[in-house]
């Protein structure tokens, strides 16, 4: 098996073949993935087995985002300035029910938060913040270290780099 994280090629990625047993996830690779793309919304990083190429394991989609400071924990709100936080969106993120269980949700994860670290040569970006579909994927979420806004449960952030 030899792993890799490619960007989304809608022409190479066999989509309709993707099941992660939640059907919004599925129709958004399916569907609206490679339009967001070609329109600048989100980019989708695609996991894939050389063995099988056009085999999607999993996918994240990533997008500018911002946070606004008074949602982040006290301690976190140290030392940055008084505007929103800039910020990079996990917008989607999902293993098929076949691959699950074999560490790549928690691959996907390390993925995104190293595009963010790599794109702050560029711009600034604090946080990798998510949306958690539910409660058992906020759960997953809180495990890899992610923190709880005080908007909501289940919107979630992990500050990058140095705190
Ligand atoms: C949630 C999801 C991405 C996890 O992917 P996965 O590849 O099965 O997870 P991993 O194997 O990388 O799990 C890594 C660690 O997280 C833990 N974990 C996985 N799912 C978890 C959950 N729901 N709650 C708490 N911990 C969880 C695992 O136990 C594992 O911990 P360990 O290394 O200590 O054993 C996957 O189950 C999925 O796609 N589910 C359906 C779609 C979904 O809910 N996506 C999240 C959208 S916001």
């Amino acid at each position: 098996m030899a792993l890799h994280i490619v960007r989304l090629d809608p022409a190479r990625h066999d989509r309709a073949r993707f099941d992660c047993g939640t059907p919004s996830l599925n129709r958004y690779l399916r569907v609206q993935a490679g339009q967001h793309q070609r329109d600048g919304i989100a980019t989708t990083h695609v996991l894939i087995d050389d063995a099988d190429s056009a085999n999607v394991l999993g996918y994240c989609s990533l997008a500018a985002a911002q946070v606004n400071l008074a949602s982040l924990q006290p301690a976190d709100q140290k030392r940055l300035p008084h505007y929103p936080v800039p910020s990079v969106r996990v917008a989607r993120l999902a293993v098929a029910t076949c691959a699950q269980g074999n560490g790549f949700g928690c691959l996907l994860l390390g993925h995104a938060a190293n595009c963010s670290l790599q794109l702050r040569e560029q711009l600034g970006a604090r946080l990798l913040v998510v949306d958690a579909i539910d409660a058992r994927a906020a759960a997953f979420y809180r495990v890899h270290g992610f923190r709880e806004t005080a908007d909501d449960a289940r919107t979630l952030y992990l500050p990058l780099g140095k705190t």
